[in-house]
């Protein structure tokens, strides 16, 4: 079955390394990946190993202006009015736009908008939207969204395209009450399938810990991953996570895409 998976979460919990690890292992299963940067302070592109020099020419379809203008007929920052009925043609932008990375996951960087004083996102959006509702083709493809921190980013039109809600939770309680309010959002919006990703986790009393916060909600953990200090090395070095050397974290992050593609 295609598959959209979208990961969220509160700022820093590790949403980019989850998207990352998680993309490049289904990649290496054999699976057409398609990873989508849609933070606006990407950081995608680097946890997929893309070297310096080539992120640097990296123009993310927001900035295509062009583009969007040929697909919606609209020019960023041109104003409100008839975005909604628009439908983009995206089915090439993939084949066209995207990066090739490590393990074969190809990389697409939405990016945001520059206009200044504009606070209209929604020919982004809408391409985002159609990228969500069109893009994943057939049963080999999934796509692997990496998302914001926190909620304005998860717009109705997002959340309600993917299969999968990861939402990525550290040992805090701003984590988790970022989540549940996610959660909330998400289940409004009819998406069924939420889960939450345990991730940083030193010991089994911050696991029990989490756990019993989040058992008031009906936010289920379906994985839980190890906090692991040579990721933040690797980080630090500009090393993607799958070249980190945290075996413990790649197999938590194995183990979660089984649990998702089972489900
Ligand atoms: N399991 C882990 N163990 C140790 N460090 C981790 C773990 N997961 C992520 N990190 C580190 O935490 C930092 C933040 O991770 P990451 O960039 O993936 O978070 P994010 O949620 O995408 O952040 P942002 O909200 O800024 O996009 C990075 O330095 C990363 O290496
Ligand atoms: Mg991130």
């Amino acid at each position: 079955m295609p598959l959209k998976i979208a990961v969220t979460g509160k700022g820093g919990v590790g949403k980019t390394t989850v998207a990352a690890v998680l993309a490049s292992l289904l990649a290496m299963d054999g699976r057409e990946v398609l990873a989508v940067d849609a933070d606006p302070a990407s950081s995608l592109p680097a946890a997929l190993g893309v070297p310096e020099a080539e992120r640097a020419g990296i123009v993310p379809l927001s900035q295509m202006l062009d583009l969007i203008e040929e697909r919606t007929g609209m020019r960023p920052g041109a104003g409100p009015g008839g975005l909604y009925a628009l439908n983009p043609r995206v089915d090439d932008i993939a084949e066209r736009y995207a990066v090739r990375c490590a393990h074969g996951v190809r990389l697409l960087v939405l990016g945001t908008i520059k206009a200044p004083g504009s606070g209209c996102f929604c020919p982004e959006s809408s391409l985002l939207k159609a990228l969500l509702r069109h893009l994943v083709l057939d049963d080999q493809h999934v796509l692997v969204l990496d998302m914001e921190a926190g909620l304005e980013h998860l717009g109705r039109s997002t959340v309600q395209g993917v299969d999968v809600l990861l939402v990525v939770v550290e040992p805090g309680r701003r984590s988790v009450d970022t989540a549940l309010r996610i959660e909330r959002m998400a289940r409004e919006l009819c998406v069924n399938k939420v889960y939450a990703v345990l991730n940083k986790i030193s010991s089994p009393a911050q696991e029990e810990e989490l756990l019993r916060l989040l058992r008031a909600s009906s936010l289920e953990a379906i994985a839980s991953v190890p906090y692991d200090p040579r990721l933040v090395q690797a980080d630090l070095e500009g090393r993607p996570a799958m070249e980190s050397g945290a075996r413990d974290v790649l197999d938590a992050i194995a183990a979660l895409k089984e649990e998702v593609v089972r489900r």
